[in-house]
């Protein structure tokens, strides 16, 4: 289940929620402006989100939209401003240092293989650092020596990701491996500690396109050999379309559209998806989705009041410009943080946004601001709610 405070009801979990976060917020405070003031970053605002046993969640977005802030909440890296985080049925005090127990169960997995792994130790060491730490898988079972446990269990980790022979992976240095080879010693180290969670920011938007596909294929077996819940932060909505079982649209640190990953992707509800996947043609899809009006992502310290997104929304109304959308279902586990879903809006509130009411609203306060009078239809603007342009 995932969206904007109040979560909705989404697919069933197979496995039971591992991890439930609800209105989890994020503003980063920021230094004196021109003028004096200080500000915060809106990064992350009012996301709630369950996690299942054995599923995919895609968190995908432009760059800025708040993907990484959020799954550094979810790791508990950083202390959200307000919100909570439930771990296995138990709240937790999200504002808490995380401890290791945390740490057990919900491991990160960056986006950088060559920061992430230190160019002076082989594999083996990075490996036996976690292992150490928080106790070797099954060794007392076993009943085996320190020594020899510590290498099964090393052996154990590489085969998980396919870097065979163990051995010879073992003693190599990081700068010896190859991007991907890189990336999955980074996967190794975060499965070392058996976590349920595997939080995975951008795996693989740093590699070559031709090993990409091997990397998202080992997560994708993790899900189905091991039942690791799995959160996949990209900013590709194909891969994330042929990786995950559920995606979250996120823009300007909000979820905008939540669904079956075929269902948004094929059905997008949203007309921020709808760009999104504008932007990246798919040949397996149908019909081509097109949109007008593209522009920037805004400024995340004055983001825009009402629906985020109404400055480059072909579809605004004058409502968008002053109330956030509440999330609408649209479908089985589907839903969509948009206007236009509500079939209860006034003729006035249904009127298109005029470019010139678009840029009033930017420099507008967001609350407490007399309501702008309804502007006249632009003819450009005249489809019909719910229609694309
Ligand atoms: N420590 C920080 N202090 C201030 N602002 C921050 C901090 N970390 C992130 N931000 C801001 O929060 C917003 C969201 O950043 P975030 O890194 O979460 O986005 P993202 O979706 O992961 O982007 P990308 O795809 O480029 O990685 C951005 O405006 C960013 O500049
Ligand atoms: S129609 Fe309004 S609420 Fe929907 S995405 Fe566009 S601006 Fe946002
Ligand atoms: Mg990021």
């Amino acid at each position: 289940m995932i969206g904007q405070s109040p979560v909705l009801a989404g697919p069933d979990a197979a496995g039971g929620t591992l991890l439930e976060a609800r209105g989890l917020t994020k503003h980063f405070p920021v230094g004196g402006t021109r003028f004096g003031g200080h500000g915060v970053v809106h990064a992350v605002d009012d996301i709630s989100l369950s996690l299942p046993a054995g599923r995919i969640t895609a968190i995908v977005g432009e760059s800025g939209s708040g993907k990484s802030t959020l799954a550094k909440l979810l790791a508990r890296l950083i202390r959200p401003t307000s919100g909570t985080l439930a771990l296995d049925g138990r709240a937790i005090r999200a504002r808490a240092r995380a401890g290791r127990g945390y740490a057990r169960r919900v491991q990160l997995v960056l986006q950088d293989p060559f920061a992430s792994l230190n160019p002076i130790h082989d594999v083996r060491y990075h490996l036996v650092r976690p292992l150490k730490l928080h106790g070797i898988p099954g060794s007392a079972e076993r009943g085996q020596h320190r020594s020899g446990a510590l290498d099964q269990a090393v052996a154990d980790l590489l085969g998980r990701v396919s870097l065979t022979p163990p051995d010879v992976f073992a003693a190599k240095y990081p700068h010896e491996l190859s991007g991907g080879q890189r990336q999955r010693v980074a996967i190794a180290r975060a499965l070392a500690v058996e976590p349920a969670i595997l939080l995975a920011d951008e795996p693989v938007s740093m590699l070559d396109v031709s090993i990409r596909l091997g990397v998202l294929n080992l997560l994708g077996d993790l899900r189905e050999r091991e039942g690791l819940a799995i959160v996949y932060v990209t900013h590709d909505i194909a891969s994330a379309r042929y990786l995950a079982d559920t995606i979250a649209v996120m823009y300007a640190g909000r979820i905008v559209e939540t669904g079956p990953a075929a269902v948004v992707t094929d059905q997008p509800a949203h007309p921020y998806t709808q760009l999104l996947l504008s932007a990246a043609p798919d040949p397996d899809r149908g019909q081509p989705v097109t949109l007008r009006g593209r522009g920037a992502p805004p400024n995340l310290v004055t983001p825009p009041p009402g629906c985020r997104f109404h400055p480059r929304c072909p579809h605004a109304m004058l409502i968008c410009s002053q109330a956030v959308p509440p999330m609408a279902h649209t479908g089985a586990g589907h839903a969509s943080a948009c206007w236009l879903h509500d079939a209860g809006l006034s003729a006035a509130q249904r009127a298109p946004l005029t470019v010139a009411a678009v840029r009033s609203t930017r420099s507008a306060p967001p609350s407490g601001a007399a309501a702008p009078q309804p502007p006249p239809p632009h003819p450009d603007d005249a489809a019909e709610p719910g229609k694309e342009a």
